[in-house]
């Protein structure tokens, strides 16, 4: 793979990045996810407002224009002659010569930006999605700025791990009795033919694959309402399903050992992943 790393395409094996810096020592950086069909990128304006969103309440100064970063995703694309996959953005606030909790001077230390793609073949024609998500809840235990992207994972990462353990596919988040989001993904349940999915606040990720499909939703006249859920109510719904950059929009068959109606892919999310899709293409 080519990679991209503060300003230069490199081979991924010679893209080095310091010991000090501090997306490796304290996690303190933020990413972006975009989705590639047909070497086509997927909502990039989206991605690049967010992650400039993302920088800002870090008090991290933007380092590439939306144009620049358009470039990079485009020569990446075609560097690495990708059809279908993902190109990961990660921007940390740069490699201080040593560990220290306040932030380092931006004048001597740069930020690392780094790029790279991953491809996924057939990135549209999911198993999964034909199959349907089987969900646990865990506990939300996270801090309390999930709208930023940051790159502390470790939390969400567990919950896949628990969810694996269980024998299912990912864990849907759970703070005060109501459904925040999935580890990787926002959460959707459907209930007399209304899309309900929590409003926007900083307890969750404002997933750009949301924005795009609740967007989808209302052009094709389906009823939308931005209210929380408990896995009591989803566990009764009609249907649920989760949206993201990697997964567009994937159904959930099952929670926490509860089949939802017929226990398969429900029309609502079957018929938003097939918009979502063409409209991306
Ligand atoms: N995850 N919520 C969380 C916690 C996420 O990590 C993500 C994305 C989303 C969906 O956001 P979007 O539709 O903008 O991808 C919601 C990416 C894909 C990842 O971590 O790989």
């Amino acid at each position: 793979r080519t990679v991209y790393l503060n300003g230069d395409y490199l081979p991924e094996d010679e893209a080095r990045v310091s010991i000090f810096d501090r997306g490796f020592l304290m996690a303190d950086g933020v990413y972006e996810v975009t989705s590639v069909l047909g070497g086509k990128l997927v909502d990039f304006p989206g991605h690049a407002r967010r992650l400039t969103r993302s920088l800002e309440a870090l008090d991290m100064a933007v380092p590439l224009t939306e144009a620049a970063l358009l470039e990079i995703h485009r020569e990446l694309v075609a560097r690495n002659a990708l059809d279908d996959g993902l190109i990961y953005l990660q921007v940390t606030r740069g490699a201080p010569g040593d560990r220290d909790f306040i932030f380092p001077d931006p004048e001597t230390t740069p930020l690392t930006v780094v790029l790279f793609t991953q491809a996924k073949p057939n990135l549209a024609e999911s198993a999964e999605a034909e199959r349907g998500l089987k969900v646990i809840s865990i506990d939300d235990i996270r801090w309390g700025r999930r709208d930023i992207k940051t790159v502390q994972l470790l939390y969400p990462s567990m919950g896949k791990m628990m969810a694996k353990a269980a024998g299912a596919d990912d864990a849907w988040m759970v703070e005060q009795g109501l459904v925040t989001e999935g580890t990787s993904n926002n959460a959707y349940i459907v209930k007399d033919g209304r899309i309900i999915t929590r409003a926007l606040s900083n307890d969750i990720l404002h997933g750009i694959t949301r924005a795009a499909v609740l967007r989808f939703a209302e052009e094709a006249q389906m009823k939308v309402e931005e209210r929380s859920f408990s896995i009591d109510e989803a566990q009764a719904a009609e249907e649920a399903f989760i949206t993201s950059a990697s997964s567009f929009v994937t159904p959930v068959v099952q929670i926490d050992g509860v089949a939802l109606g017929a226990g398969a892919p429900g029309p609502v999310a079957k018929r938003l992943r097939q918009i979502y899709i063409e409209e991306s293409r």
